[in-house]
């Protein structure tokens, strides 16, 4: 079945990212601020709640599901949750089925969940991971614990998961890595995604400082490596290259560069049942106020189509004079997860 959710420039929405909660056990300097104050847990979906919602953007033709956060991971109903979702990939076409169901995450509980993801059907995961020193993944995370993610990257191969690395590219905080990146990448069977910082709420450091444009980046990195274009397989931002010195693929994310939203294919569901149509805009639609008023699943589809059709062409982040990032939206990334 195909979409029949499309925007009036065409885009036919036939991704979902679901963000499950806004809380995370890291704090990484691009995303959050240090001291975060969550969400009161009964303004977050209920696992009923975030199936229903789910479940109507299936219905209509959405055929891959994101898992998001915060970290998806920390939310106590995760494993059930995957393994609901799991069986809409068993679902005969006409009933809504799902094509593909994956999820992002900072690793630090994938040694607990690898095998629960494999058997419910998810069969590739994106971890994020910005450096391979000790002492700096401690400074960009603030929290977290390099151990921790290695663990569950190396859990998630051994379940028998595709693995992407999402590194987000710092001017003077992890751009003399990528080579070092890339290599290991090599070596545990992954493929890297270099991200541009996008400027999403206030998380107490200067993002203008530390934006690096990946173009450059690409240029630098194909003089050691053989880059060879690959075709996109997700119809997501990431365009990919492979490299021939190790097997893998090499993604680069250019929301400020070059915008990929002509071709976007998704809208994004926050842990509070917000419905925002594009990442760095700040329409949408409060669909948890639908549902909790009594609304019905018509009720609810009919926001999700009033939403679409005012989809915008594309996002506000800007760029300054000297290439520096400014104007996104006040709202965090942890919200709607990316
Ligand atoms: P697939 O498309 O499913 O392969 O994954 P993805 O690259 O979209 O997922 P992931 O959650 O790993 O996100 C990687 C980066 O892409 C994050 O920084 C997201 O914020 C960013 N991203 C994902 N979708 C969009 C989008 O529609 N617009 C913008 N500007 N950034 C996006
Ligand atoms: N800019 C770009 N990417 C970001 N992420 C989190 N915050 C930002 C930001 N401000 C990335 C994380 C994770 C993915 C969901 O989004 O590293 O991999
Ligand atoms: Fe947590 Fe991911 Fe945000 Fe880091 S980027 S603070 S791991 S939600």
């Amino acid at each position: 079945m195909l979409s029949s959710l499309i925007d009036p420039a065409g885009r036919s929405i036939s991704y979902l990212r679901v963000s499950v909660t806004d809380r995370c056990d890291m704090r990484c300097v691009y995303c959050m601020a240090e001291s975060m104050r969550f969400l009161p847990r009964e303004d977050v979906l209920s696992f009923e709640e975030l199936l229903r919602l789910s479940q109507v953007f299936v219905r209509q033709g959405v055929r891959r599901l994101r898992i998001t956060g915060g970290e998806p991971l920390v939310r106590r109903d995760i494993g059930p949750f995957f393994e609901t979702l799991g069986q809409w990939l068993q679902r005969p076409e006409q009933a809504g089925k799902l094509d593909e169901l994956t999820l992002t995450t900072n690793g630090s509980l994938l040694d607990v969940y690898a095998e629960t993801l494999f058997k419910a059907g998810v069969r590739r995961v994106n971890v994020s991971l910005d450096t391979l020193n000790e002492d700096r993944f401690a400074q960009i995370t603030r929290r977290g614990k390099l151990a921790a993610t290695l663990n569950g990257i190396k859990a998630a191969r051994a379940a028998g998961l595709a693995v992407r690395i999402n590194t987000v590219a710092m001017a003077g905080v992890n751009e003399d890595e990528f080579d070092p990146l890339l290599a290991w990448c090599g070596s545990v069977g992954a493929d890297l995604c270099l991200i541009e910082t996008m400027p999403m709420g206030d998380t107490g450091t200067d993002r203008t400082a530390s934006y690096l444009p990946l173009s450059k980046v690409k240029i630098d990195l194909a003089q050691r490596w053989t880059l060879t274009p690959v075709p996109d397989r997700t119809g997501g931002p990431a365009r990919y290259m492979r490299v021939a010195e190790t097997g893998q693929r090499i993604g680069f994310i250019t929301p400020m560069s070059h915008n990929f939203c002509g071709s976007c294919n998704r809208v994004r569901l926050s842990c509070t049942g917000r419905l925002y149509t594009c990442l760095g805009q700040e329409d949408g639609i409060d669909l948890r106020d639908i549902m909790r008023s009594g609304g019905d699943d018509a009720a609810i589809l009919a926001g999700i189509q009033d939403a679409i059709a005012r989809k915008p062409t594309g996002h506000d982040f800007l760029l300054g004079q000297e290439a520096g990032v400014v104007n996104g939206p006040a709202r965090h990334m942890s919200v709607t997860g990316g």
